[in-house]
């Protein structure tokens, strides 16, 4: 009690240039009348059986300790309450109020909100996770860049009433600067205008970028009403980031306070539970039909990528996505488990994707993906394939494209492989488009995207490959039951302005102990 009355009596003497290290007038622009000052809405994640992190920032010029109460409910009316409390915020966490409601029941729908002074923020809407249904859905999205377009995936799955939890597989901000280079036809795609109007490099910078984003209403409606699970990719920092501190193979400079200034606009903006060391690698419980690993594949164990599919170092065991200790924790997580479903929340491609015959003249694009870590893909295969696990799900974001894979250890393997018969598969692996950043249309013509589309499909290329999309946008669901996991893509009608209609245009599924990915 001390140390907090200490720490309260020290920020009020923070001088007042401090303060505008977390208020940006910029942003006023953005916000909605009579939300203020809510105005960055209200959002929930991490769920558990018995518990939920709810999640608001203030938009406040203060440098002084701020009191904020919360509450939960089971009604919308806010009548039957189930718990309540009270939050100091203060600027040095740029008046972000997190809590990490405990003691609930699972598998429940709660709401809540907070209250600063006499405003009230709008009520949201959460669940944890259940225990004992038969049925899991979840909505799974990643790379919303703000530039290429307007959030009508996020807007739709707002509307949805159907869904346990969205996953966030990265990409959730880009911290590119204004593009002025780039193809015409990429150009044309830009619809919106970034802030601040530079690349992301220290704390202010971060958190002004997170701040837009979360003004726009379909993506702050949609933290409103579902609980997300998130992780990073590599544009919450830097394109391509590794744990080297290198980004597209350059040094980046300052790495440890960029990393350390991304990393806490982060965690800062994403309902993610907290925890010391600021990682994101955790793991969530839906009983006996599923249980989730969310991945780091940037910051937690990473080597710089291999050169060239010609690098010699490109097959060193020395060589990790994610270290050691993370697929230590994961395999032998797996390998426990008693849930029907193993599901992983990944950032990048992978299963093997035979490219070269498509970027003749790019091979060095999947260096980033799963390609370029072959002998750590390998080992986490052998494991599998040792302890017999099947029921595999990987979920993955990044290519901005979507695509199904039968999850098999080397595709091009006859031995180990057979897509006729699905000896070696041990699951699937579906890919969700961007929500907005570009992706094969929006870059080149029409034409050349079906010759690309052909020549991915081609089973000398890609055996295991059971669909694939590269124009389109949206997201997709995974619904898992004790007998089956099936993917729906939904994609968006347009992107250039706000319009939530969306089509499902595509869906596989596998059958519990099933080898194949079919229709
Ligand atoms: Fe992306």
């Amino acid at each position: 009690m001390f140390l907090l009355r200490l720490s309260l009596l020290l920020l009020l003497f923070l001088p007042k240039t401090q303060a505008q290290e977390w208020y940006f007038p910029e942003l006023k622009n953005y916000t909605t009348p009579g939300l203020a000052p809510f105005d960055f809405g209200v959002a929930s994640g991490d769920p558990l059986p018995d518990a939920v992190v709810i999640w608001t920032k203030l938009y406040l010029e203060s440098n002084k300790p701020e009191v904020v109460n919360w509450e939960m409910a089971t009604d919308t009316m806010m009548q039957n309450l189930v718990q309540t409390g009270e939050v100091f915020t203060y600027g040095t966490d740029a008046l972000t109020v997190k809590v990490d409601v405990r003691n609930l029941d699972p598998g429940t729908t709660y709401f809540y909100r907070f209250k600063y002074k006499d405003k009230f923020s709008p009520i949201g809407r959460t669940r944890t996770a259940s225990q004992n249904a038969e049925l899991l859905r979840l909505a799974v999205v990643s790379c919303a860049d703000y530039a290429s377009g307007y959030y009508n995936a996020f807007g739709h799955i707002a509307k949805r009433n159907d869904l346990d939890a969205v996953l966030h597989l990265g990409d959730y901000i880009y911290e590119y600067g204004v593009w002025r280079g780039g193809p015409r036809r990429m150009r044309r795609h830009r619809y919106r205008e970034q802030i601040p109007d530079k690349t992301c490099t220290e704390l202010r910078d971060y958190r002004t970028r997170y701040g837009q984003y979360r003004l726009d209403d379909q993506l702050r409606e949609c933290h409103r009403l579902h609980p997300f699970i998130v992780i990073w990719d590599d544009h919450e920092i830097a394109n391509n980031v590794t744990t080297a501190g290198t980004s597209d193979g350059r040094a980046i400079a300052n790495w440890e306070a960029r990393k350390a200034a991304a990393k806490q606009a982060y965690f800062e903006w994403m309902p993610i539970r907290e925890n010391p060391e600021r990682s994101i690698v955790r793991s969530f419980s839906f009983g006996n039909l599923a249980e989730l690993w969310m991945l780091d594949g940037r910051l937690e164990g990473r080597s710089p990528q291999a050169t060239s599919p010609n690098d010699p170092a490109l097959n060193s065991p020395d060589r990790h996505m994610l270290g050691q200790q993370q697929t230590d924790w994961l395999l032998s997580g797996m390998a426990a488990s008693e849930a029907k479903w193993k599901v992983v929340g990944n950032q990048v491609v992978f299963s093997q994707l035979n490219d070269s015959k498509v970027f003749d003249r790019r091979p060095s694009v999947r260096m980033d993906r799963w390609d370029g870590y072959p002998s750590e893909r390998q080992h986490i295969f052998d494991v599998i394939e040792e302890k017999g696990l099947n029921n595999i799900v990987v979920l993955t974001g990044d290519v901005h494209t979507s695509w199904a894979f039968e999850l098999t250890a080397d595709p091009a393997d006859r031995n180990r492989y057979n897509p006729k018969t699905g000896k070696g598969v041990v699951g699937a692996e579906f890919v969700t488009p961007s929500v907005t950043s570009f992706n094969f249309d929006d870059i080149v013509p029409k034409a050349i995207c079906a010759e690309a589309k052909r020549r991915f499909k081609k089973k000398k290329n890609n055996p295991h490959l059971r669909y694939v999309d590269l124009n389109n946008h949206g997201y997709l669901t995974l619904t898992l039951t004790q007998e089956r996991a099936q993917a729906d893509w939904f994609f968006v009608k347009r992107k250039d302005r706000v319009d939530t209609r969306v089509q499902l245009c595509a869906s596989r599924h596998i059958l519990a102990g099933g080898k194949k990915v079919e229709k």
